[in-house]
């Protein structure tokens, strides 16, 4: 009786809501179906394969760094699963956004392009280094030398004359927000360097992620208790108005860098402690009732825009990393990553049946759907397969992509285009949201 009833429960829900993603999170197969829903949404709004579109970009008001986060999700995706769909489009949209010197600094995203937005297409690439996606072919450029340019661009530009370190938030002078340092620019530049480190074992990269990490610590980004704040402005990245709001993408990247870094030292007890209280602290701080990943600065008030909706994936899937490099947490992460993920799955039943919305807790689609909400909802499910992934990869282990030691070197010169007044408020705005800190633009 109790079963008929629920099975009859079941399929009225199916019914209800179309296409329903379903997940049964201890079933293998059921996460890797859900994740294959949710991976097809995400295609379904990209359109940058079709004939005079652009590869590599959503169409507009999706920012040019969601598309290098999109990217990276299918690349995690396909290596948890299996599932080789997207591999033509990953691999077009990275090739065709590269830029002249190959360090992701396409000349049409100048008037906008920060460091942080630079570093989810070098996250891409190095994701793809360390997962064996297919590499381009000898002659064309190689996913690991593509992370080199853009991570050596970002310590030509690294900074000693403000604030005793770190990097600005802006690439170029005349962007709003030059003046200004953030944790996530430089929360990526410590995971990129800690990744790089640990897969070419050359050791500068980790003294540069040490040194990143002391740099926030003691700048105060990241305080005692290890919350970590937006960032500060110049000259002595002093708070702003905004800028002590915790994000949940800030604690992702120092989260799952750190990770990197205590396999690098092999199994470093330092690193572990500081993985520990961070694994804490992104519980405590975005998982509603500690089971459900959520963004707590903006949607308890409904303020989230599409860019900042997609942040707590980047929580689940630093969380994951972080579980496949340091196995005695994976139990604690994967409860509550598999927690979210049964809550995402609720929430991706709106429009035709699979988009995702932004706040899990309340077991349906809340009516807010974007690239942003499903790309949170991929990584998250997605990051529940990583207990039955390989590691990723490194030189000693299997890797294969190439690197280039002088990749990107000369990045921060040449790329003056001519600035368009007319589109630069616009994309200035754009950036300045993405990071819900105020700039008149
Ligand atoms: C830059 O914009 C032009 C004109 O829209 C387009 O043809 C080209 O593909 C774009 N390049 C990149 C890297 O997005
Ligand atoms: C996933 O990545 C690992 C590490 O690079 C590799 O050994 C494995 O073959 C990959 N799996 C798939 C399905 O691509
Ligand atoms: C190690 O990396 C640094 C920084 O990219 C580079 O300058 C140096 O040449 C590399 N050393 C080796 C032996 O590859
Ligand atoms: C989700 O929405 C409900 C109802 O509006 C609200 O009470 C709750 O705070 C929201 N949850 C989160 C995590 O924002
Ligand atoms: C920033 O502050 C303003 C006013 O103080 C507020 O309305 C806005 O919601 C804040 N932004 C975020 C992302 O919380």
């Amino acid at each position: 009786m109790v079963c008929a009833l629920s099975a009859l429960l079941h399929s009225l829900l199916l019914f209800g809501y179309g296409a329903a993603v379903d997940v049964d999170p201890s079933s293998k197969e059921s996460l890797k179906r859900a994740a294959s829903t949710i991976a097809a949404e995400l295609r379904s709004s990209y359109h940058g394969d079709e004939p005079g579109q652009i590869p590599g970009l959503f169409p507009y008001p999706t920012y040019w760094w969601l598309a290098g986060a999109a990217t990276n999700a299918w690349i995690d995706y396909r290596n948890y699963t299996g599932d080789t769909t997207y591999d033509e489009i990953v691999t077009q949209a990275i090739f065709h956004q590269i830029g002249p010197n190959r360090d992701f600094l396409p000349p049409n995203q100048t008037l906008a392009e920060g460091n942080d937005d630079q570093g989810f297409w070098a996250l891409a690439a190095m994701s793809a280094a360390e997962r064996n996606f297919p590499d381009l072919p000898a002659g064309q450029p190689q996913w690991l030398a593509l992370a080199q340019g853009a991570l050596h661009g970002q310590m030509e530009r690294w900074d000693d004359e403000n604030c005793g370190g770190g990097l600005r938030w802006q690439i170029f002078a005349f962007n709003h927000g030059y003046t200004y340092k953030n944790s996530i620019s430089n929360g990526i530049f410590f995971q990129l360097n800690a990744r790089l480190a640990r897969y070419t074992k050359n050791d500068t990269y980790a003294q540069w992620a040490e040194k990143t990490f002391q740099w926030m610590r003691k700048i105060q980004f990241m305080d005692d208790t290890l919350n970590i704040y937006d960032g500060g402005n110049l000259p002595a990245c002093a708070f702003v108005k905004n800028s002590t709001i915790l994000w949940s993408y800030n604690n992702a990247m120092l989260l799952g860098g750190a990770a990197f870094m205590y396999d690098y030292y092999n199994k470093s007890p330092v690193w572990l402690e500081i993985i520990k209280g961070l694994l804490s602290k992104a519980i405590s701080s975005f998982f509603y009732q500690e089971a459900i990943v959520n963004e707590p600065a903006c949607e308890p008030y409904n303020t989230c825009n599409d860019d900042q909706i997609s942040f707590k994936g980047y929580l689940s899937r630093n969380l994951g990393y972080t579980a496949q490099l340091v196995p005695e947490l994976s139990a604690r992460i994967f409860s509550v990553l598999r927690t979210s993920a049964v809550a995402a799955g609720k929430a991706c039943t709106g429009g035709s049946g699979t988009t995702c919305g932004m706040n899990w807790t309340l077991g349906k689609f809340d009516g807010h759907s974007g690239v942003g909400g499903t790309i949170a909802a991929l990584e998250t499910i997605t990051s529940c397969l990583a207990k039955d992934a390989s590691l990723p990869s490194a030189m000693n282990t299997g890797a294969t992509s190439i690197g280039d030691v002088n990749a990107g070197r000369t990045s921060s010169s040449g790329h003056k285009t001519k600035i368009d007044p007319a589109t630069q408020n616009d994309k200035v705005a754009a950036a300045a949201l993405t990071l819900g800190i105020c700039v008149s633009a």
